[in-house]
């Protein structure tokens, strides 16, 4: 056989393996999860996420628009990504969200598609959203009262995220689950309300541990309420719980079964027991940049590619595998060298 020949076989080979090849960091960890954020908007200011005053969103032509989101998606589903999450922001704000659902549920590989919301205006879009291919639903509510909503999102509306938890509820989702942050001295006294009213409405409660991202600059290790010390209080005031079986070992979450049968309770705990080890999570932020950890400063620039006519899949595949191959082993928030992330919680995507 001529040399090139051969060379062109092997040339071959390496395309096929650059395609088929999974999503593989070098802690071996497998990418199959990808989380897009659509919108760095959002229509109240929870003070954990973002500033209350002053904040400047990208302007449209700096976000991804469908087409190429849904390319980039396409692309990352050929290299085994499964499942997806729309994050924002408030993804419910961009407009359409709903044709975007449609298309990604059209991609070949694509088996679950879930969407991270604050229940704002889940009222007028779950049927939508659910006609479109939406499977799964969070809602973030870190209280059931009007008050505690106030000091945290600095606005008004309780009820109607509560009104939207439950239409959507009624529309027969695979999963509305409810996250809530809980800070000491801000929104303790909501955690008992919380859990009875999932309890109530059989919708399963996460609690997710304060994390230091950019947003008021203020974090404190003693702000953080760790999920033993919660699930402590929830055995103490509500009943006892075992640990649940049968769960994903790559989901953040360690999930728990109420004894009496009254569902299923969650503790993200990425502050006190970190589970970057199982991590298999991709981000896309809103104006397209590539990121492998939410605590990671680094992006690659995908909308640069994307917006280039001349870019083939092959280059964005390389950009992909750059990506995670660059992934650190865990955020180390608990350590000397931990650096909070300079951009906000909305300007990467939860
Ligand atoms: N720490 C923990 N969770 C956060 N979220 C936003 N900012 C933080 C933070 N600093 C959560 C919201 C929502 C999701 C988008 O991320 O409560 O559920
Ligand atoms: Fe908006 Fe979600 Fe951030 Fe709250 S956490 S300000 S709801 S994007």
């Amino acid at each position: 056989m001529a040399a090139s020949a051969v060379r062109s076989g092997k040339t071959h080979a390496n395309d096929l393996l650059m395609r088929q090849l999974p999503i593989i960091d070098t802690f071996s960890r497998t990418h199959t999860n990808l989380r897009i954020s659509v919108t760095d908007r959002c229509n109240i200011r929870c003070f954990y996420c973002m500033p209350s005053e002053s904040v400047t969103f990208r302007p449209k032509r700096e976000l991804l628009s469908f087409e190429e989101i849904v390319r980039f998606t396409r692309i990352a589903a050929e290299m085994g990504v499964n499942k997806l999450r729309l994050t924002g922001g408030e993804p419910l704000v961009r407009s359409d969200l709903a044709v975007l659902i449609e298309q990604l549920a059209a991609i070949e590989g694509i088996t679950d598609i879930a969407l991270t919301t604050n229940g704002l205006l889940l009222t007028e879009q779950a049927a939508g959203l659910k006609a479109a291919g939406l499977h799964r639903i969070n809602v973030s509510l870190d209280g059931l009262s009007d008050d505690v909503f106030f000091r945290i999102s600095r606005r008004r509306g309780v009820q109607k995220i509560i009104d939207g938890i439950l239409a959507a509820k009624q529309l027969g989702f695979r999963k509305i689950r409810l996250n809530s942050v809980i800070i000491p001295q801000v929104n303790d006294g909501e955690i008992v309300g919380l859990a009875q009213f999932a309890r109530q409405h059989q919708l399963e409660l996460r609690f997710i541990e304060f994390m230091p991202l950019n947003s008021t600059g203020h974090w404190e290790m003693d702000q953080v309420l760790t999920g033993a010390a919660l699930r402590v209080l929830i055995e103490q005031e509500i009943g006892p719980v075992k640990p649940a079986e049968g769960t994903d070992p790559h989901q953040p979450a360690r999930d728990f079964e109420y004894l009496d049968g009254g569902g299923r309770i969650g503790f993200v705990d990425s502050v006190s027991e970190p589970f970057c080890s199982a991590c298999n999570r991709l981000r896309i932020t809103a104006d397209g940049q590539l990121r492998n950890c939410l605590f990671s400063d680094d992006g690659w620039d995908v909308r640069e590619l994307l917006r280039n006519p001349q870019t083939t899949d092959d280059a964005i595949r390389s950009l992909i595998r750059d990506c995670v191959r660059a992934k650190w082993a865990g955020h180390g928030i608990q350590t000397f060298e931990f650096v909070k992330p300079q951009r906000a919680m909305n300007e990467i995507g939860g």
